[in-house]
């Protein structure tokens, strides 16, 4: 077989066989498949797409060219969840302590930032001590005592995947449902757990910009993890508008606390609350209405909150800043940015305030780049929000005052005003299962 012949193939429009995706993932992941060869045939999926069995092929590829996580040393149903990336997305600092208060193990890996969106472990380092790398035994021994624990994805864990994402990044090969598919289902069947929600983001702010693609998505998805023996369920959540209003790494910690706390943004409080009962209900905790009482229940009475601190604890972090989040190290230097006119905020555009943040330091622009955990922005006007001219739309936080520029132009150009209140849209707008699609 030559890689040649495989790329041509797929370029014409053509179906690839079990073998031939076998050979492409093995060959790539091995270094025997240069970077020139996968960038061409990545490019022509993205063009030509893939068939359900193709990308359902190349998923479970992926996922065997590296270790696959036997979790069976952990007592209980495990459930996972994924989000597909967005701006201001810290729900899984809120869903994973209340799912795992509920008594479903949470074992889970999650990644770092990419691109304009932000990522759990860069989020829970921003709390001092925590540590997000774990060996396996202290991993599993973590989740048989507190219920949770949530680490870095370890070095083989789907390594295919790494290669294959950091090619993407750059070759424009992102957004293309077999590709993100296979990226994120080869992870999830590799990091082992019985049940997996997946959060479907959808809009300006996300990879997927349109509902008609993220329901394709959700639906392939699910489709290769019922088709490997998980229970797989998928909500499309809206990112046209930040979540909640923090955008930076301990600045989405302390909102996520204050969730958990039982307060919040509406947004950020709601959707949480629908991926947790998600969950639960997946795990087998009943009813999607009993499941919505457990999540209510977890968070009013507290043990939500006390089992995210014990899982920091657990994981060399300060709790203390998680009591009181006044004791995060705080920005050096603060700016605000003001309406420069009078009306609502028709829409903003998403991936702009997400690479705002990235300009002020909480995200990387490079590899090597380190955060800075106290970057980011907090927003004060949102979308359908009612604005007059000089308010304030947002504060931005750094410690290198010469990175205000850029970040606060890039900011300004993802607002938009009218003078009608702009219509709402939904948060939630499907719900994806085996049973098929319910629109909201
Ligand atoms: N998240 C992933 O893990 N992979 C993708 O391709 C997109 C989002």
């Amino acid at each position: 077989m030559r890689m040649y012949d495989l790329i041509a193939k797929k370029r014409d429009g053509e179906t690839l066989t079990k073998q031939e995706i076998e050979f492409i993932i093995d060959g790539f992941t091995k270094g025997e498949i240069p970077d020139y060869q996968m960038s061409a045939f990545l490019m022509a999926v993205y063009l030509k797409g893939m068939t359900n069995e193709e990308t359902a092929q190349m998923t479970l590829a992926m996922a065997h060219s590296g270790d696959m996580v036997d979790l069976s040393a952990i007592e209980g149903i495990k459930a996972d969840k994924h989000s597909t990336g967005g701006v201001g997305d810290k729900t899984t600092m809120v869903i994973a302590p209340i799912v795992a208060s509920c008594g479903v193990k949470i074992a889970k890996m999650s990644g770092r930032g990419l691109g304009h969106t932000g990522g759990t472990v860069d989020k829970m380092e921003s709390v001092p001590g925590c540590h997000t790398s774990l060996p396996q035994k202290e991993f599993f021994d973590q989740v048989n005592r507190v219920g949770i624990s949530v680490i870095g994805q370890s070095g083989n864990l789907a390594p295919a995947d790494k290669k294959m994402y950091a090619l993407r990044d750059v070759t424009a090969t992102v957004g293309c449902v077999p590709l993100i598919a296979s990226s994120i289902m080869s992870k999830k069947l590799a990091a082992g757990s019985d049940c997996i929600l997946l959060d479907v983001k959808t809009g300006n702010g996300a990879f997927m910009k349109t509902i008609e693609g993220s329901i394709q998505l959700a639906k392939t998805m699910v489709a290769i993890g019922e088709h490997n023996n998980r229970k797989v369920a998928a909500l499309i959540t809206d990112m046209d508008t930040p979540l909640g209003y923090a955008v930076g790494n301990s600045l989405e910690v302390a909102e996520s606390m204050v969730v958990l706390k039982g307060r919040g943004p509406e947004d950020l409080k709601l959707v949480c609350r629908e991926l947790a009962a998600n969950m639960l209900y997946l795990a087998g905790k009943g009813s999607l209405e009993t499941c919505k009482e457990m999540v209510e229940q977890a968070i009013t009475s507290g043990k939500a909150f006390e089992v995210c601190k014990q899982m920091f604890a657990a994981q060399g972090g300060d709790t203390s800043v998680l009591d009181d989040c006044t004791k995060f190290k705080q920005a050096a230097y603060q700016k605000q940015v003001f309406a420069q006119e009078s009306g609502y905020v028709a829409s903003t555009d998403t991936e702009k305030i997400g690479i705002s943040s990235v300009l002020l330091g909480a995200g990387r622009q490079t590899k090597e780049d380190t955060i800075d955990f106290a970057a980011g922005l907090i927003l004060h006007k949102k979308a359908g929000d009612r604005v007059k001219k000089g308010e304030p739309l947002a504060t931005l936080y750094t410690e290198d005052e010469t990175k205000f520029e850029a970040a606060e132009k890039m900011f300004v150009a993802a607002y938009q005003f009218c003078q009608e209140q702009p219509k709402k849209i939904p948060l939630i707008l499907a719900r994806v299962t085996t049973e098929g699609v319910e629109t909201f």
